[in-house]
């Protein structure tokens, strides 16, 4: 997913208003995407980063020396009250186990008047990155379970929870970028990964199910090079 959340996170970053001299955290950082366009606009003592995956947390050390990288869940962050003048999550908030609860904790760290930002794939909207993976899976088993139910992912879900947990002046917006896929190939390898819950579908069919489904998608895909367009919703709140 790192060729669309790149691009995403200078849209999540100029929403949440992050200027220099802010210092800001990172929540669910994954290998990096956001961390880096904070790195850009703050440097990296100013920003702060957790993830709970420890190849995660390995992979952002290594990519942003003096990012301080810590291994923790947004529900149980690590920091004294009030520590941050803003709290990002980008594409998070959706596997939260609690994500009122998590939401709540990046309040909680972030100082009074400070921001709380998150954004979150159209996949209810069928707008997301992995869209035409989705119904082209859905056609061929509609029984199957995508991501559209995931919290955060439909219209005026993200603000919803904001405001469940406790935050203020609360705004939606939506987040888009395009990007280019030169060929086929480099738009559905990365499928078979068993990266996220749609390559874990994906790597998980049998032979001939994985092959139907490429073959759906290469059909319901405009002839290469392509541009796709995805958008997010994104919300973000004043502590
Ligand atoms: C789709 S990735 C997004 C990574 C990065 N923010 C980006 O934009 O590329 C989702 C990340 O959320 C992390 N995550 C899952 N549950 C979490 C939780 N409860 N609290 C914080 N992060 C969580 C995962 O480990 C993963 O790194």
């Amino acid at each position: 997913m790192g060729r669309y959340s790149m691009p995403l996170a200078p849209h999540l970053a100029e929403f949440a208003r992050v200027v220099a001299g802010q210092v800001v955290l990172d929540v669910g950082c994954g290998p990096g995407a956001l961390t880096g366009e904070l790195v850009r606009r703050l440097g990296p003592a100013a920003v702060s980063a957790v993830d709970p995956s420890e190849p995660f947390v390995a992979a952002a050390k290594e990519r942003y020396p003096g990012v301080s990288v810590q291994r923790a869940e947004a529900e149980q962050l690590p920091f004294a009250d009030q520590t941050f003048d803003a709290a990002l999550a980008q594409l998070v908030v959706h596997f939260m186990a609690d994500p009122v609860a998590g939401l709540g904790e990046m309040g909680r760290v972030t100082r009074k008047g400070g921001v709380v930002a998150a954004c979150v794939w159209d996949h209810a909207g069928g707008r997301g990155p992995l869209s035409v993976l989705w119904e082209a899976a859905h056609e061929l088993d509609p029984e199957m379970e995508d991501e559209s139910q995931f919290a955060g992912a439909r219209e005026g879900h993200l603000a919803q929870l904001f405001l469940e947990a406790g935050l203020h002046q609360i705004e939606e917006s939506v987040l888009t970028v395009d990007v280019e896929h030169p060929s086929f190939d480099e738009w559905w390898e990365p499928f078979t990964l068993g990266v996220g819950p749609a390559g874990a579908y994906t790597a998980g069919l049998d032979a001939k199910r994985r092959a139907q489904l490429r073959e759906r998608c290469r059909d319901m895909l405009p002839p290469a090079p392509f541009l796709l367009s995805a958008r997010a919703w994104a919300a973000r709140g004043l502590v």
